[in-house]
């Protein structure tokens, strides 16, 4: 594998950005004629922001895993695709080279097929870190069914509501997951979520904690047999095909679900050919990525980060991709550093709450380990403090490492703002540059362009984008109107983000968080209002508010505000309740980390909470709450002055 659109230095960076801006249709069309196409495109680029519509590469003819495995099978079949490292370090690594994943894809392909799944169908994953998981999601695109994974973490509820959303008709799952000393139900929850759903046609179980589970008659079958079938199917006389669907450049690839401000998560599209092409030039060159370097993204695949940067990009480019089942401090804080040690992994990408939480252990952890094959480090999700990136750069990439810190969303698909590793300087806590192809704007409420800044000066805006690249979100699925409301209308011809920065007079950007009631909290989006939802389901709750607050671990922590009517026994009981009820409507990543019960909220006149006051007092700014005559009832700001937790 080569990748003649690598930049090399800072001079063919600034002409790789130069043209991308000036002449999009032919910097695409070059960067895109080095991937394999059935019918190479007639079109390279056609679109508007105002409905919103984006269509790159139309009239071209491809599946993304003849990309991501086919052709790399004669120079590379040998070679490891992924190496798996399971939870117990004691148990046995899996090693899957492209050969492999090829037989692998065609076999679950094929089972999908014999599952009665067509090109077009939404199939719900839902499954733990284990090899199979990549399986599924590449046999979905093999066959073009639209995958759907749902992270691990989300209940019941949350997958009913997104099976229900995406008219979802098959899922595959496991029995259970590993994820530290926990064994999580995952086919149980499954069964849960299907209560009442009639849709499911069909349920594909793999089999990885051997926790009970009960298998439904004509509905639920297990993996290893349709396997085991398709097996015979795809391999005759030692050697293996399925053939891959024919795809148009604009077919969906998969649905991502994500959280926005009001309570119901969108289901964000993603498409085929310019998914591809971004996801595998921005890998290839953010981390500048060396064929038979040993990469490694501790993301989980149920998030973007592993759609984009643990499968498709780097499979793209005929990379090495590490996946690991298990959590960074289990068996204990040192699990990562030993991971690299055992692998001699090159490349390391992980988000800043990990750094956080494995500084909060000392240096006990990493000494002994060797982390001289590191080379480039990353880190996605949430800005990254100046104390986290330092420790980061002198523990673990011994000051030896470019740290590149890659700002992105789940709307972008890839890397969008980032320093290139080694190419373009690393500032700490700086996203710094756009990527080619990126074109940022900042601007005020009102949606004025900000004036550029002058040397030694910094503006600070919204962050919007005005022209598409290739991984742009398409739609929101089932309801273009909202895809079009959420991002295009805000700001006329630009595709909003939702993040507030700074930029100086170099062009680097900093990203400083978001500026609609969206948390993030680890580095996982969720949404106040969804939360809120969830809190308001608790019998006892008349009304909620939640707000974000510094959190030195998660980045942001939830706290909520609570006017509570039930029996009041105990508030330590009543709080347990209501986290209770968070985890089963969203899953235990949103619940609040702390709960006030207030007598009432401030309100304006008009009835609206003022959550710029609430947000201060959870940040523990008491004094200076700016102006409060307009409330309503400004005595009730004093009584949760008082009472703050
Ligand atoms: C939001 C997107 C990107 C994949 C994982 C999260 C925040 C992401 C950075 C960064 C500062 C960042 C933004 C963005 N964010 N990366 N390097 N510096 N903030 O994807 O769940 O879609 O969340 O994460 O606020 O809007 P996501």
């Amino acid at each position: 594998m080569s990748y003649p659109y690598q930049i090399r230095s800072f001079d063919e960076y600034q002409v790789a950005y130069r043209v991308s801006v000036n002449e999009p249709e032919q910097f695409w069309a070059s960067v895109a004629n080095n991937f394999y196409w059935r019918k190479k495109w007639d079109k390279v680029l056609e679109w508007n922001f105002k409905e919103p519509n984006v269509k790159w590469f139309q009239g071209a003819q491809l599946n993304i895993t003849e990309n991501c495995i086919d052709r790399h099978l004669k120079e590379l079949g040998d070679k490891p695709a992924i190496i798996w490292e399971p939870n117990n370090p004691e148990d046995r690594t899996r090693i899957v080279t492209y050969n492999r994943l090829h037989k692998r894809v065609c076999q679950v392909a094929q089972m999908l097929k014999n599952n009665g799944v067509k090109k077009g169908d939404r199939v719900c994953i839902y499954m733990g870190m284990v090899p199979e998981l990549a399986y599924a999601v590449l046999g979905c695109a093999r066959i073009g069914a639209v995958h759907s994974v749902i992270f691990g973490g989300f209940s019941a509820q949350s997958i009913a509501d997104r099976l229900e959303d995406a008219q979802a008709e098959y899922i595959i799952t496991c029995d259970g997951a590993f994820r530290g000393g926990k064994d999580i139900p995952l086919k149980s929850v499954i069964d849960d979520a299907l209560v009442g759903n009639k849709k499911i046609k069909r349920v594909i179980v793999y089999t990885r904690t051997r926790t009970p589970v009960s298998m439904i008659k004509g509905r639920d079958v297990w993996w290893e047999e349709e396997m085991e079938h398709a097996e015979t199917q795809v391999e005759k006389d030692g050697a293996v095909s399925f053939p891959a669907e024919v795809m148009d450049a604009e077919d969906p690839l998969f649905i991502l679900y994500t959280s926005g401000s009001t309570g119901k998560p969108k289901g964000v599209v993603h498409t085929v050919a310019g998914y591809m092409i971004w996801t595998t030039y921005t890998f290839v060159n953010t981390f500048q990525y060396k064929p038979g370097d040993i990469y490694f993204c501790t993301a989980d695949i149920g998030w973007i980060t592993g759609h984009s940067y643990i499968v498709y990009g780097p499979l793209c480019a005929g990379a090495t991709s590490m996946m690991f089942e298990g959590i960074p401090t289990w068996p204990d804080a040192g699990r990562f550093w030993d991971i690299v040690d055992k692998y001699k992994v090159n490349i390391l990408y992980t988000a800043p709450t990990a750094i956080r939480s494995l500084m909060g252990f000392g240096l006990e952890p990493v000494k002994g380990k060797d982390l001289s094959s590191l080379k480039v480090l990353g880190t996605v999700g949430e800005p990254i403090n100046e104390e986290a990136w330092h420790w980061y750069d002198e523990n673990i990439g011994k000051k030896k490492c470019p740290i590149v810190d890659t700002w992105w969303q789940t709307e972008t698909s890839g890397i969008m703002i980032s320093n290139l590793a080694g190419i373009t300087p690393a500032i700490p806590s700086w996203a710094s540059l756009p990527l080619p192809g990126v074109q940022p704007v900042l601007v005020d409420e009102n949606g004025n362009h900000l004036p550029e800044p002058k040397e030694g000066e910094i503006v600070s805006g919204n962050l919007c984008m005005k022209a598409p690249w290739p991984g742009i979100i398409r739609t929101t699925y089932g309801d273009h109107e909202r895809c079009r409301k959420n991002y295009f209308a805000t700001y006329e011809n630009l595709y909003f983000t939702g993040d507030g920065a700074l930029k100086d007079a170099k062009g680097n950007y900093r990203i400083t968080g978001r500026v609609d009631d969206v948390l993030n909290v680890s580095g996982h989006r969720i949404g106040t209002a969804e939360v809120e939802n969830a809190i308001n389901m608790h019998a006892g709750v008349v009304e909620s508010a939640v707000v974000g607050y510094p959190h030195d671990i998660k980045g942001q922590g939830i706290y909520a505000y609570i006017i509570f009517n039930g029996k009041h026994g105990d508030d330590e009981l009543t709080r347990k309740d209501i986290l209770q009820t968070v985890s089963r409507i969203i899953g235990p990543i949103a619940k609040p980390d702390k709960i006030q019960f207030v007598p009432g909220l401030p309100k304006t006149r008009s009835g609206k909470i003022m959550r710029r006051i609430l947000r201060k007092i959870a940040e523990g700014e008491t004094s200076n709450l700016g102006d409060i005559t307009t409330l309503l009832d400004p005595a009730v700001v004093d009584q949760i002055k008082n009472n703050r937790v």
